[in-house]
């Protein structure tokens, strides 16, 4: 089917209690692992591009692979701009037919990201494109060693009410103590769900939580098994029982990029070492492409998305 927005695919969620998830592509192959597996699974899905993986593909040939493998699916799906970092970053998307954008302003104070927010705003609704803010820090809560640093890195819920008041922002990206990458946690993984709490029961839209990866041990085992470094073995991510807790408490989207890295690594490496004769690149590609459908499966799953297309 069409492509569509992500607050259509959100607003769903939001009503019926469950959370969709956000999966960062940046070629054919990661692509196709996400939309072959949401029409597996019947769930709807948000297809991501941050700005380097667009850099990287090129803007045209992104915006092709996608959109041609989200016609022929049978499931919602929507093209989205991860952490767009300037107006002209979001004009370009919304050019090359991207239904989803993220104006990602959360370094500026809140004036600033306020301005910005709300000029994307103004021209994407204009275009029938749906828009995600941000407003907080994300960094994980044991990086911060004084409390009142921490406080001030997470979303402050008074502020988040009128922030979305102010940009008339569709989604709001929220830092509640995860944050990107493979090292999320130095000790206990431990998010802020009373804050969570408190934003979702002020703010009218739907709510995004970024830097949501789990970083699976047995993945992470296997990738150094296979001569990943020993680096790996301290990663750390959120652990399923936290991502129930954050959609019971109001969290609708929830951004995935590591796993997916992890799981063709890990398995890229195993090919390498097991088959090291192989030359064919479809051969070398092809298992990292079913561990990444096999976690994005389990994610449709924990998510609750499974089944709602
Ligand atoms: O939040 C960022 C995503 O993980 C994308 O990362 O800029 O390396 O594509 P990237
Ligand atoms: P992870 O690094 O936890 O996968 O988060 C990805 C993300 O938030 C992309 O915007
Ligand atoms: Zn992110």
């Amino acid at each position: 089917m069409p492509l569509t927005t992500s607050k259509q695919i959100l607003e769903a969620a939001k009503r019926d209690g469950y959370a969709v998830g956000a999966f960062n592509t940046s070629n054919l192959e990661v692509t196709q692992a996400i939309i072959e597996t949401a029409t597996e699974k019947r769930s709807p899905v948000i297809v991501s591009t941050s700005p380097s993986a667009i850099t990287y593909a090129g803007i045209e040939h992104l915006s092709t692979i996608v959109r041609s493998l989200a016609e022929e699916a049978p499931v919602p799906v929507a093209l989205h701009l991860d952490h767009g970092l300037d107006f002209e970053t979001v004009v370009k998307c919304i050019r090359n037919g991207w239904t989803s954008v993220m104006i990602d302003a959360s370094k500026e104070p809140f004036a600033g990201n306020v301005a910005l927010t709300k000029k994307v705003t103004e021209v994407a609704h204009l275009a029938g494109i749906s828009v995600e803010a941000e407003l907080g820090r994300l960094v994980g809560i044991e990086d911060q060693v004084v409390v009142s640093e921490r406080d001030a890195s997470l979303t402050d819920p008074s502020e988040a009410a009128r922030f979305v008041a102010e940009t008339g922002c569709d989604v709001l990206a929220i830092a509640i103590g995860t944050s990107h990458g493979a090292y999320k946690f130095k000790g206990e993984p431990k998010l802020d769900f009373p804050r969570l709490r408190e934003i979702a029961g002020r703010v009218p839209v739907s709510l995004a939580l970024h830097g949501a990866s789990g970083v699976n041990k047995e993945t992470t085992a296997k990738a150094i098994r296979y001569g990943a470094g020993e680096k790996l073995a301290s990663a750390a991510g959120v652990p399923d029982e936290a991502i129930r807790q954050a959609i019971k408490n109001g969290i609708q989207k929830i951004n995935i990029d590591t796993d997916l890295r992890l799981a063709f690594v890990a398995a890229l490496r195993e090919v390498l070492a097991l088959r090291p004769e192989e030359i064919d690149v479809r051969k070398l590609l092809q298992p990292g492409r079913e561990a990444m459908k096999a976690v994005i499966g389990s994610k449709m799953e924990l998510f609750g998305s499974a089944g709602r297309a």
